[in-house]
């Protein structure tokens, strides 16, 4: 198999944790015979530093050329100010991208259940996908600044509410039947458009699928109290940001989650769902696993290598319980020290 990554490091903890990843996919490709072709771009506020621009025309050429993209983080207080901002090229990269379903699964490790905040018999079990729209939605919306007064315009047509909604009932139909769309529609027309065009796909195109509703209030409770309840969520994209994040803490840290971000063309986008955490870049603490197992997809999803990803995945566990990770869970071994181990392992 020939793989060809665009790796997009960013800012922040994005190299650390990304050079391990790479480091891992460049001996799982010796090993298992595959031949990786992995070249570097700015991307972030690096970019913006060495280009003017978050998202320069280099890199976007590079991951429309590629066969995944495999991205770090970017942002960070140097930026944050700007009238160009790092955040800002992901959400081009994205929207230039097409890829408008970004999965983002939270399951729980039996090793890390003291980890938690949560109870035990709370996260025991816990295996949800997210499924949230990553392209529309208030993100993209036109956005004012007059006088005193700002606005954030929140905007869906039926075609990108069902697009997303095919994704989760596809992916649905493959786990357990069961489908959880978050929405906000006792207030916003955005989602009452959205709850009428879910209800729909469903009854006429999935009509084997369970589906239920929720407001993102109540989803964002019950996903602490009874997080073993969700199997599929579907959300639009500022609540899907949002529920993801809370979601990281059942496993125990942020620094866990991965995603990957699809849409028509051939090409994802493979991500750790944290963000760059310029408080702890350059100190070599950062948890790669997020990013480790956002590559792990990659090799899933983007070339069908099941065993490959299985065996980086359980690498991981093993790493987990034998207490090899990072501070953000009370372990002592460096970002750097996490990858040594793991390539040892896999090796
Ligand atoms: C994420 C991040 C981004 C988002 C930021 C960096 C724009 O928080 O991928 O979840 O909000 O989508
Ligand atoms: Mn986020």
């Amino acid at each position: 198999m020939k793989m060809k990554i665009a790796y997009i490091p960013g800012d922040g903890i994005g190299p650390e944790i990304g050079k391990v990843a790479v480091d891992i996919l460049q001996t799982v490709a010796n090993k298992y015979g595959h031949e990786v072709d992995i070249k570097e771009y700015d991307f972030g506020g690096i970019a913006i530093d060495n280009h003017g621009e978050p998202l320069p025309k280099e890199t976007l050429q590079a991951c429309k050329d590629a066969d995944a993209v495999l991205l770090g983080a970017i942002g960070g207080p140097k930026w944050a100010h700007g009238e160009i901002t790092p955040e800002k090229g992901i959400l081009a990269l994205r929207k230039e991208m097409g890829t408008f379903a970004n999965l983002r699964p939270v399951k729980t490790w039996e090793a890390l259940y003291d980890r938690s905040p949560l109870k035990t018999d709370r996260i025991k079990g816990v295996d949800i996908m997210f499924v949230r729209e990553l392209t529309g939605g208030i993100y993209f919306g036109k956005k004012t600044r007059v006088g005193d007064t700002a606005t954030d315009t929140c905007e869906y047509s039926v075609y990108e509410v069902e697009r997303i909604v095919r994704v989760a009932c596809e992916i649905a139909m493959k786990r357990k039947k069961r489908l959880t769309s978050v929405d906000k529609a006792n207030v916003l027309e955005t989602s009452r458009l959205w709850r009428e065009v879910t209800i729909r796909i469903v009854e006429t195109e999935y009509p084997e699928l369970e589906l239920e509703h929720y407001y993102v209030d109540a989803a964002s409770m019950h996903l602490l109290s009874r997080p073993t309840d969700f199997d599929v969520v579907v959300t639009e994209n500022m609540f899907g940001d949002i529920l993801s994040d809370e979601a990281s803490m059942i496993p125990g840290s942020l620094g866990l989650l991965p995603s990957s971000s699809q849409g028509d063309s051939k090409t994802a986008i493979y991500e750790p769902i944290h963000g760059s955490a310029p408080d702890i870049a350059g100190k070599n603490i950062a948890n790669p696993f997020g990013m480790i197992l956002s590559m792990s997809m990659m090799l899933r999803q983007s070339f069908g290598l099941e065993i490959e990803a299985r065996a980086v995945e359980d690498a991981v566990e093993q790493m987990m319980e034998n207490g090899e990770y990072t501070s953000d869970l009370d372990g002592i071994f460096s970002t750097s020290a996490v990858g040594e181990k793991l390539c040892a392992m896999l090796r």
